[in-house]
């Protein structure tokens, strides 16, 4: 007898808490090689049957907590919608402006224009919902990623980081998704090019450092490359590095951006700031022949970014509007992946 969609659902989210137990996705590599590909199993069972899961409502009762400190797009629409199929209640709040501007810094004297410490609204917003997730970039470059990260010592209810300044986990997952999309059901062994792009703006790493982890994670061949400094932060690349072992992920680094983006499966751009970040601007217009365009694309089989982007900056208007660019398929793929990590912790 073929098991139903429920029992299908409920198997793969025991799946996922055989592997991982934990209750922060904080850089995407919590949930481990298994876990995540066990997340990825839900994920497609989700956007297999998102209809039927709407009428099943198997979070009904459950509540999330979505506090922005940034713009987007996107990431909003997809957790709200996510959220709402599943039969959860969705809250959105703007940090800052919607709510009340907070602290963050421990022993302050908070008589300047910060009005809650995030001790009291981290236990706070717990109380209420059953996972709380937050966008904080405003100190983008920021290592400590000091609101992500006082989120995560406060908060009692489980959390996702919906992108701090060294990590964007659910970008990371759907991409990884869409990669195994391309591979035909996984991407091992298979040929990844992440290459730098201008961008006006000294962007901080939390993409491209997800792009890594995810191919990583994945098992990929993965090339990355840019011009000399910009290199990704080398912590965060060892750190990485160390699960390559269990997947049999090799990396290579380079300057070239032909040779890496060279019969890629997968060719993804994307712009981010320049080391010494007071030369951003002049380094960024000196690489302007690192746009993608048709001969980057020439070999490879698709183009991807993580959007917003940047038209004849980033990429050319030629790429992005032709065959190869699968940056919408990409974009869908946060629904199914952030409904799998609730679906995987509430369920
Ligand atoms: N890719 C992404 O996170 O998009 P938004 O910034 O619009 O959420």
């Amino acid at each position: 007898m073929t098991p139903t969609l429920e029992t299908r659902l409920y198997e793969a989210v025991a799946r996922v808490r055989r592997h991982w137990r934990g209750t922060r996705l904080m850089d995407g590599l919590e949930p481990g090689v298994e876990g995540t590909q066990a997340l990825l199993d839900v994920a497609r069972i989700y956007r297999a049957n998102r209809l039927e899961i709407g009428r099943m409502r198997p979070l009904l009762g459950r509540a999330v907590a979505g506090l922005f400190f940034d713009p987007s797009l996107r990431t909003h629409t997809s957790m709200e919608v996510a959220t709402g199929r599943c039969g959860a209640h969705f809250v959105y709040l703007q940090g800052g402006e919607g709510t009340w501007k907070m602290e963050f810094d421990d022993g302050v004297v908070m008589n300047g224009n910060t009005a809650e410490h995030v001790k009291e609204a981290a236990p706070v917003l717990s109380s209420y919902a059953d996972i709380l997730a937050v966008r904080a970039f405003p100190r983008a470059h920021n290592r400590d990623e000091t609101v992500i990260r006082a989120f995560a010592k406060y908060a009692g209810a489980p959390l996702i980081n919906l992108e701090s300044a060294l990590a964007h986990p659910c970008q990371g997952l759907a991409d990884m998704l869409t990669m195994a999309d391309l591979g035909g059901g996984n991407f091992q062994g298979r040929k990844i090019a992440l290459t730098w792009a201008p961008h006006p703006k000294p962007l901080p790493q939390a993409v491209p450092l997800s792009v890594v982890r995810a191919a990583i994670l994945g098992g990929a061949d993965l090339h990355v490359a840019c011009p000399e400094g910009f290199d990704l932060d080398a912590e965060e690349m060892e750190r990485v590095h160390g699960f390559a072992a269990d997947t049999g992920a090799k990396l290579t680094l380079t300057r070239d951006q032909a040779s890496a983006t060279e019969g890629a499966l997968a060719v993804y751009a994307k712009g981010w700031a320049a080391n010494d970040r007071e030369q951003h601007a002049e380094l960024a217009a000196r690489y302007g022949d690192w746009t993608v365009g048709d001969a980057a694309m020439k070999s490879a089989t698709a183009f991807l970014h993580c959007l917003p982007v940047r038209r004849n900056v980033i990429v050319t208007d030629s790429v992005l509007d032709g065959p190869k660019s699968r940056v919408i398929p990409q974009a869908a793929n946060r629904e199914p992946v952030q409904a799998a990590v609730m679906l995987s912790w509430l369920l």
